[in-house]
């Protein structure tokens, strides 16, 4: 039985077999309507989310499955002090399959070790959010043709964005890719990042300046300043408006540069920019339902 963890359970290889199967899926989605016929997916969700629970929900829905689950720990024997672990130990009498958030780091690895049922980590803590890697590894494989020979800029919170860690890890392993950190001081990437990017000799710069670096990127990730990661509020509301992408930074940026972001967005991200074509982050939302229609398929061996 397989589960997914980290961005790295899948060799590339792997991983391409599911981005041409979400490909299919995107281009022939009749095909799959019964392909979950009487599976049962549980959406295990002790943090707030919109997209990834909902796009769980659809991607099972769309297979013709059914979903089971909760979306805060408050609604859930959690909040009677329950153990991660009893609660998968019963997830697996009700569901085929679990997707799990959860605010604490590796709380889906001691799930995944009590479960008789796959179990996905759809992101834990500041850690890791593998699906969101998959969603945007996807995206840049579908819209710019190839995962590998581009420079990309990572902008906003480095330190505790978990999608950030998650994607850096991942595109590691492709050729000819070029990094570029943009963050304040206090956000940058952790170093147990950094050292990895060291070992392996891939090059990345860390910066403040956006201004600076639009123009030499390929593709610009943007992210959120982590609000309820923060340990006073004082630092957050300093830094949360730090960065602004707007139609006069989209002038400095190449023609064919894309913008990605996981979303939810704050302020990172003027409204204006929406209109850009180079704006792909509602068309990256479409893409992480494939991708999880996808990898339901695989972790069920129905493919
Ligand atoms: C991200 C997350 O939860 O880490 N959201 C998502 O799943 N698309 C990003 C964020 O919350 O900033």
């Amino acid at each position: 039985m397989r589960h997914l963890m980290n961005p790295l359970d899948f060799t590339t290889q792997e991983l391409d077999r599911l981005f041409d199967l979400a490909g299919d899926i995107e281009h022939n989605m009749a095909k799959y309507a019964h392909a979950c016929d009487g599976k049962i997916l549980a959406t295990c969700f002790y943090e707030p989310s919109t997209r990834t629970r909902l796009s769980f929900e659809s991607a099972m829905t769309r297979l013709g499955g059914r979903v089971i689950g909760f979306s805060d720990a408050g609604s859930s024997s959690a909040s009677k002090g329950e153990s991660v672990s009893d609660t998968i130990r019963v997830v697996s009498c009700y569901a085929d399959i679990c997707a799990m958030r959860h605010p604490k780091e590796g709380a889906p690895m001691v799930a995944m070790e009590h479960s008789r049922i796959p179990v996905i980590n759809a992101g834990d803590g500041g850690h890791q959010h593998p699906t969101q890697t998959l969603t945007d590894l996807l995206t840049i494989r579908s819209l710019k043709g190839s995962l590998g020979g581009f420079t990309i800029g990572l902008c906003g919170d480095l330190k505790f964005g978990r999608t950030a860690h998650s994607l850096i890890h991942a595109l590691m392993r492709y050729e000819d890719i070029r990094f570029l950190f943009i963050s304040p001081e206090e956000l940058r990437v952790p170093d147990y990042i950094t050292e990895i990017l060291k070992d392996k000799k891939i090059p990345y710069e860390e910066i403040t300046s956006l201004e600076d670096a639009m123009p030499r990127l390929d593709l610009l990730y943007m992210t959120r300043v982590q609000k309820e990661r923060f340990f006073n509020e004082e630092d957050y509301i300093r830094l949360k408006d730090f960065y602004i992408l707007d139609t006069s930074k989209m002038e400095l940026a190449r023609p064919d540069m894309l913008v990605l972001h996981p979303l939810p967005r704050v302020n990172e991200i003027s409204v204006e920019v929406d209109s850009d074509p180079r704006a792909a982050y509602f068309r990256q939302a479409q893409y992480g339902v494939y991708v999880r229609m996808a990898l339901i398929l695989t972790l069920l061996e129905l493919v």
